[in-house]
């Protein structure tokens, strides 16, 4: 039998989905047990040259895809909508899916989830961190500790842009737009300086853990945008780095958010966290403190998040359907 996979968006991620598929070939295949095949692929704009066999379906039109049969689902396009819709009509076809995309995921996540029948896995790994396993971690690892409080550097652009200021000098745009040419940037790199993407990822954190979110617009939120060569260099001078920290505290049943840049003393855990990397501190009642640290942007370590997503999901699925397997 052949894995039939459909990608959702073919920019830096959906790109980095198809490139893992052909070069882990025979590493799926090991894993699984059969073929990974990528059959179609939705775009917004089907002039676009996109560098694909022929035989790979390539449309504007969900029901293309739907009408290909996929047994999973890679999303990776932008924004809330129609991302949402089309994700309910996959799980209504007992589609599996795996989505990159926190603009919908934090909003919408939980609906999914919900609807979700217990043959259809959902991954969303790569919405939160990119390559570092921090959904897993909580939802598998931790399962039994009080999460009390998470803290992290939640966006690669910003990371990569205070260091880039505060190490190399470089203006604000310049070390954005490079950002933008690596791939880490949103497509609207607004959502990045201004701390929403942050804050998303941050909500998607809190509905695992809680079950709950803050109230939206009750989360103290400030981006990096403001932020000067000036005050990277102050900072410098105190011996501090600037950081973009977003942190949740759940205390006495009371869940509170916060996303803002703070400058950090070289004895914090967050201290050293450099360009695109991410790291998120999580304290629970029993473990104390575990530090996660890695990529938090970019094609590969994204896709790679996606990949381990459906790779799990695929083999969740076998041991259900050969019960002898447990
Ligand atoms: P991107 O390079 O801008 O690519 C977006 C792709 O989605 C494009 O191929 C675009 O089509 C397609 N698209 C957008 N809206 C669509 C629609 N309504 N219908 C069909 N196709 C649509 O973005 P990206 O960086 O790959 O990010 C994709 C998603 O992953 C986003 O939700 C982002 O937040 C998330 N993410 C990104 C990263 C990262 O490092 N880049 C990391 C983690 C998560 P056209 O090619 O025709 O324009
Ligand atoms: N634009 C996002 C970031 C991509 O820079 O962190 C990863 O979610």
């Amino acid at each position: 039998m052949t894995i039939k996979a459909a990608i959702l968006g073919f920019g830096t991620v959906g790109q980095g989905i198809y490139k893992i598929i052909q070069s882990k070939r025979q590493q799926l295949y090991k894993l699984l047990g059969d073929e990974v095949e990528l059959e179609s692929v939705l775009v917004n704009d089907i002039q676009k040259e996109r560098a694909l066999p022929e035989k790979i379906v390539v449309t504007d039109r969900f029901e293309d895809i739907l009408s290909q049969r996929p047994d999973v689902i890679f999303e990776a396009t932008v924004g809330a909508e129609p991302s949402f819709s089309y994700l309910n009509q996959a799980i209504d076809q007992n589609i599996h899916i795996v989505t990159a995309n926190k603009v919908m995921f934090a909003a919408r996540g939980h609906e999914l989830l919900q609807r979700a029948s217990q043959n259809v896995g959902i991954g969303y790994e790569a919405t939160t961190a990119a390559g570092i396993p921090i959904i897993g971690t909580l939802k598998t690892l931790l399962q039994t500790n009080q999460v009390t409080k998470v803290q992290g550097i939640l966006n690669g652009t910003s990371n990569y842009i205070l260091t880039a200021m505060q190490e190399e000098d470089k203006s604000f745009s310049e070390a954005l737009h490079e950002a933008q040419v690596k791939g880490y940037a949103e497509a609207d790199p607004t959502n990045d300086v201004e701390g929403h993407d942050a804050f998303y990822k941050l909500m998607i954190l809190s509905q695992l853990l809680y079950s709950r979110q803050p109230v939206w617009s009750e989360v103290p939120l400030t981006g990096i945008s403001h932020l000067g060569q000036k005050d990277l260099q102050a900072a410098k001078r105190r011996g501090e780095k600037i950081r973009h920290v977003a942190s949740l505290e759940f205390v006495d049943g009371i869940l509170k958010g916060r996303v803002e840049p703070l400058s950090l003393p070289s004895s914090h855990g967050l201290f050293s966290v450099e360009g695109v990397d991410n790291a998120i501190d999580v304290t629970g009642d029993l473990v104390g403190s575990v530090t996660l640290r890695g990529p938090g942007a970019g094609q590969i370590p994204t896709a790679s998040a996606m990949i381990e997503d459906f790779v799990q999901i695929w083999q969740a699925r076998s041991i259900r359907l050969q019960p002898s397997l447990l």
